[in-house]
C-alpha cells in the first residue's frame, strides 16, 4: 500500500487521463453499473448525500441526475480530480478533504457512497468509522469495487495493463490500481469488516460476473 501522499500525487498526475482509461478498463461499461448502483439506494428527495473519493465526479453526478431533489456532495483529496469533477457537473458540491477525518458533525447524512475508493486509502478502518460517524441512524452506505477474484477478474487483471499502456504514459499508476485490487478483500469479507463498525447489510449487488460488487450497509 502506497502513502497517502503517494497516492495524492498519482492521483492529480493520472487526473486527465482518468475518464478516457475508466472508459477504456470498463469497456464503456463503468456509468452503468453506477447508475444501476445509485437506482438501489432508493435515493428521496432531500436526502443529503455525500460522495467520498468521488474523483472526477461521476457517481456524485449521476446521483443529482437520478435524484435531482436530493443535496449532493462530492469529497476527494485530489485537487486535478476535484477540478474536473467541477467543470462537469456544476450542480454538485465539491470540496477537498480526506475520507479519514471528515470535516462534519455526526449524523449529517442520509446516505453516503464511495465508489473505487476504500482500496487506496492507507487507513482504510479509520475512513469506515467516519462514514459510519457521519450518516444518519438508518442511513446507508453505498460501497462499490472491484469483487470476485475469479477467472474473468485474472483475466482482465492480465489485459488490462496491456490495454491501457497503449493510451497513457503513466502505466505504472495503473499497475497499482491492478495490485491493490488484488490484495482488496473481496465483498464477504468487507462486509464482515463493515459489520464489525456496526454497519448491518441491506442489500449486496454483483456486476460484470462479480467482477465488480457493491454492497449497502445500514447504520443499525
Ligand atoms: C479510483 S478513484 C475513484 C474515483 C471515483 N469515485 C470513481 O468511481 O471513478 C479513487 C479516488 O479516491 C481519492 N482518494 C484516495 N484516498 C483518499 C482520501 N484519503 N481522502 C479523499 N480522497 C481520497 C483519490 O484522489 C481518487 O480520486
Amino acid at each position: 500500500m502506497k502513502t497517502p501522499e503517494a497516492i495524492h500525487t498519482m492521483f492529480n498526475m493520472i487526473a486527465k487521463r482518468y475518464d478516457m482509461i475508466n472508459n477504456i478498463m470498463s469497456f464503456g461499461t463503468h456509468l452503468g453499473v453506477k447508475s444501476a448502483c445509485i437506482k438501489s439506494l432508493d435515493i428521496k428527495p432531500h436526502d443529503n448525500v455525500l460522495d467520498l473519493c468521488c474523483g472526477t465526479g461521476d457517481l456524485a453526478g449521476l446521483i443529482k441526475k437520478i435524484q435531482p431533489q436530493a443535496c449532493v456532495t462530492g469529497i476527494d483529496f485530489s485537487e486535478n480530480m476535484l477540478d474536473i469533477a467541477k467543470d462537469k457537473y456544476t450542480n454538485v458540491q465539491f470540496f477537498q478533504g480526506d475520507a479519514t477525518s471528515l470535516p462534519y458533525e455526526d449524523n449529517t447524512f442520509d446516505i453516503v457512497t464511495m465508489g473505487f475508493g476504500l482500496r487506496n486509502i492507507q487507513n482504510a478502518e479509520k475512513a469506515v468509522e467516519e462514514v459510519y460517524r457521519i450518516l444518519k441512524p438508518n442511513g446507508k452506505f453505498l460501497h462499490l469495487d472491484f469483487g470476485e477474484k475469479n477467472l474473468i477478474s485474472k483475466i482482465y487483471d492480465k489485459l488490462t495493463p496491456l490495454i491501457v499502456s497503449r493510451f497513457t504514459d503513466n502505466a505504472p499508476a495503473y499497475s497499482y490500481l491492478i495490485k491493490s485490487r488484488q490484495i482488496f478483500p473481496i465483498p464477504a469479507e468487507l462486509i464482515k469488516d463493515f459489520e464489525s463498525k456496526g454497519f448491518k447489510l441491506y442489500k449486496r449487488k454483483d456486476y460484470l460476473f462479480g467482477v465488480i460488487s457493491s454492497q449497502i450497509m445500514v447504520k443499525s
